[in-house]
This record gives C-alpha cells, structure tokens and sequence, in this order.
C-alpha cells in the first residue's frame, strides 16, 4: 500500500480511491512520478540560480542584443523593403524589455559584483526599483509601437519612432548606468 500524496492526505478522499480503484494504483504511481518529474524539472534552474556575477553578466550580454537590434533598425528604417527587419529587431527589444526589471534582483549592483569596473549597475536602481522599472516600461511601449507602425508602409512614421529609441535607452543609462569606461 503506497502512502496517500500529500495533497490527498487527510480529507478521505484517498482510502476510497485505494479501495476501489487498486489496480490504477500504477497508472496513479506513474502519474505521481510524472507530475514530480515535470515540477521537478521547473525547479531545476531555480536550484542552480545564477550567481550575482553571472546575472550582471548575461543582462549585458542581453543589453548588447538590443545595441545590436538598434543597430538594425537604424539600417533598415530608410525605405519601406527594410520594414520587416525592423520589426524583428523591434520585436527582439520588446521582449527584452518586458524581461528587464527581472535583470536586476537585488544584490548584483556594481558595489556587490564590481567585476572589474565592468559592473555600471549603480545602487538608484534598487532605491528607485519603481522609475527603473517604468524606463523599462517605456521601451516596452516605444518598441511595441514601432512593432506596429513598422508593419505598415508609412516610411515617414517608422522614421519618427525610430527617434524615441535613443531616449528611451538613455533615460534609464543617464540615471541608472554608471559610465562605461
Ligand atoms: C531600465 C533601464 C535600462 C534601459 C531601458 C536600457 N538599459 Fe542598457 N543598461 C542598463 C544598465 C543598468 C546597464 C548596466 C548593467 C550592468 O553593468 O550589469 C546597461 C548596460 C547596457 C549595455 C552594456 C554596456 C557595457 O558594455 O557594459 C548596453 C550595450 C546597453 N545597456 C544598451 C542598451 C540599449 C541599446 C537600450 C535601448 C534599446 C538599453 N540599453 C536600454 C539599463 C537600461
């Protein structure tokens, strides 16, 4: 007789099933077993959380992307044949930007992880979580934005929404970001 799962103890609800179902008690084992292996599996990143240094370094590594997707869409914003790579590219910055104020959990600012000077995140972003994560925001909004406009013809629109990018990123740089050396 296999012990009632947690979740079934104590309400009766267990015994009954025993009873009158014993010969599902494999398929019910193997489902249990299935279950804990797929929570299971969902816990295995969290059991092998980043380090502080590797969080700094795979958001600058993410940060880089979106200098790359920058990159891209200043390219392709001249003429309506480039709009698609800018909706690529805005779409990579979209996501980025949704994923962002879970780049910085406490504990990875440049004071904590100085990785050799290399670490700009400065301590106002935990003192100010909420702006930083409204900067973020903001490109989130700007990048969706352009998500649309750029699906369309009009040239001249991705053009102006392309100039709200450089402010977006620097808003939240000129307070938040130490200068890189
Ligand atoms: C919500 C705030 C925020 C926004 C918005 C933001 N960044 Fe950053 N960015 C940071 C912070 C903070 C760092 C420093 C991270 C570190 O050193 O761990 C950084 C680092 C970088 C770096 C790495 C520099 C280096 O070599 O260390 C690049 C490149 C970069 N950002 C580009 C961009 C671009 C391009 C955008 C806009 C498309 C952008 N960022 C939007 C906060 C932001």
């Amino acid at each position: 007789m296999i012990r009632a799962p947690w979740f079934a103890r104590g309400h009766g609800l267990w015994q009954p099933y025993m009873h009158f179902h014993r010969r599902k008690e494999m398929k019910f084992r193997t489902l249990t077993l299935a279950l804990v292996a797929v929570v299971g599996l969902g816990f295995v990143p969290l059991a092998l959380a980043q380090s502080p240094m590797q969080v700094h370094e795979s958001r600058v590594a993410s940060m880089k992307e979106l200098g790359g997707a920058m990159g891209r869409i200043n390219q392709n914003q001249k003429e309506v044949a480039g709009h698609p790579q800018v909706v690529a590219a805005a779409t990579v910055i979209n996501n980025h930007a949704k994923a962002m104020p879970g780049w910085f959990p406490a504990g990875t600012d440049m004071a904590a992880v100085p990785n050799g000077g290399k670490n700009h995140a400065k301590a106002e972003i935990w003192q100010a979580k909420a702006e930083f994560d409204g900067a973020a925001k903001n490109l989130e909004t700007v990048s969706a934005d352009m998500i649309r406009i750029a699906a369309g013809t009009d040239n001249n629109a991705v053009q102006e929404q392309f100039k709200k990018f450089g402010p977006a990123c620097g808003a939240c740089h000129s307070k938040f970001r130490a200068p890189l050396q």
